[in-house]
């Protein structure tokens, strides 16, 4: 087991979590219930009928987590925070308890050196907003803005990292459109509108944070994938990988970056829409400069063409005529393809689009991991799968994509949305029984890869 490229001084270790999947306590001191909440409850959305309401309950063992983390050397810790723990009517009155549990835990991870990196929307949206039309309707912006200021203000004397969005794609496309994730609905436009007005949200949150936390570093954290198309392609299938890039990145690249949507977008899309959702002087907004950009990925997509008569991805805006094809083998226990050369190049894809310094904000692998009798979790596959992306984003950086730091996904087993707790990513295991953490092979060996960098 050698892992022996080295990284740029500086270069920061971190893991990440987010609010819904770790923390449980979902009615405790004052929090109401998020879209997640509501979508765990419904029937068939989530395997097994699992909820957060436990989770890996961190909100009442914060101290231990974080004395984890201390105890694998991670230099940087990023987490999110519960909208409806801190903002209980979504708007207007503020819960000082909510507020009070990520200050401490701020105040913990300062205490044990560990950087905070606070992301604000990682999906759970309070239920209360979803009521009033959630990321349907514009004044979803205004809300947005009203609770980035309340956070940053709470917190931003102690934290430099902001995030405002985690994976837009998720909280619009895969939850308005494809129907997996709250809210569930399945409507082709919807995916467009909701990207839109969280796009908005994010460019008038990053003045808000700026306005509360002078000094604040501040990023959106996309998940773009890259898209390859048959080596042997023709013309159909370019026209199908430049559609699935649209809508997969380009979506979002080209608003936050270059003050427009993307190339063939409005055309692609004219059937559903004549995007009056686009205000004037909206993109001037989305547009506002970032001090540096999240990547989370995980896989590559692959496509092509449809062929005559053959049903394409209508779920996804201008996909009417797009297939996706079956990732190749290796695969994770989630079914997604590893290969490291896509995380390379959608590295060097995100620099160059961005022009801004890179963080990995996630980077992770599900296996199905088991307790040996010797009382620890061997988990080669998910060690292999590090140290292969990790080459590649030592390649990146030889390459001159600029990238300040990587941030394991994830610090503990979790509740991994839809496939509740069937999917394991943690680098440390939980026992949801006990609540037990035990850290895996892969932990050790992330903490050993960060000592030897030192
Ligand atoms: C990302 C999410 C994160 C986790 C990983 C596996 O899309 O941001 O919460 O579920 O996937």
């Amino acid at each position: 087991m050698t892992f022996d490229r080295s990284f740029p001084d500086g270069f920061i270790w971190g893991t990440a979590t987010a609010s819904y999947q770790i923390e449980g306590a979902v009615a405790e001191d004052g929090r109401t219930p998020s879209i997640w909440d509501t979508f765990s409850r419904t029937p068939g959305k989530v395997f097994g009928g699992d909820t957060g309401d436990i989770a890996c309950d961190h909100y009442h063992r914060m101290p231990e987590d974080v004395a984890l983390m201390r105890s694998l050397g991670v230099d940087a810790y990023r987490f999110s925070v519960s909208w409806s723990r801190v903002l209980p009517d979504g708007t207007g009155r503020v819960n000082q308890q909510g507020l009070d549990f990520y200050s401490r835990l701020v105040d913990t991870l300062l205490d044990n050196g560990i950087r905070p990196f606070v992301t604000l929307y990682h999906w759970d949206l309070p239920q209360v907003l979803d009521d009033r039309g959630g990321w349907l309707t514009r004044e979803v912006a205004d809300w947005f803005t009203e609770y980035a200021s309340l956070v940053s203000g709470a917190l931003g004397d102690r934290v430099r990292n902001w995030t405002t969005l985690n994976e837009p794609w998720c909280s619009s496309f895969l939850s308005y459109s494809l129907g997996h994730h709250a809210p569930g609905h399945t409507d082709p436009l919807e995916g467009l509108v909701a990207a839109h007005h969280l796009l908005l949200a994010h460019g008038r949150g990053v003045r808000a944070i700026r306005d509360s936390a002078p000094g604040a570093e501040v990023s959106i954290t996309l998940n773009p994938t890259q898209v390859y198309g048959p080596e042997d392609g023709d013309e159909a299938d370019a026209d199908a990988v430049r559609r699935a890039d649209n809508i997969y990145n380009g979506v979002f690249f080209s608003p936050l970056f270059a003050g427009r949507y993307p190339d063939g977008f409005h055309d692609d899309t004219a059937h559903l829409s004549d995007h009056s959702y686009i205000g004037d002087g909206d993109l001037v907004e989305i547009s506002t400069p970032l001090d540096n950009l999240g990547v989370n990925n995980y896989f590559p997509t692959r496509v092509r063409a449809a062929r005559d008569g053959e049903r394409g991805t209508p779920e996804l805006a201008g996909m009417e005529r797009v297939v996706g094809v079956e990732p190749r083998p290796p695969h994770t226990d989630m079914g997604w393809e590893v290969l490291p050369r896509g995380h390379y190049d959608i590295l060097i894809r995100s620099a160059k689009e961005s022009g801004l310094p890179i963080y990995i904000t996630e980077n992770g692998s599900a296996w199905p991991d088991v307790v040996s009798p010797d009382g620890r979790v061997h988990d080669p596959d998910r060690i292999a799968y590090l140290h292969g992306h990790l080459d590649a984003v030592a390649d990146a950086i030889e390459d001159g994509a600029d990238i300040r730091g990587y941030f394991a996904w994830s610090l503990l087993d979790n509740f991994e949305w839809a496939y509740g707790y069937s999917k394991r990513f943690g680098i440390v295991y939980v026992d949801y029984a006990t609540q037990e953490r035990i850290v895996k092979d892969s932990g050790w060996e992330y903490a050993r890869i960060i000592r030897e960098q030192r």
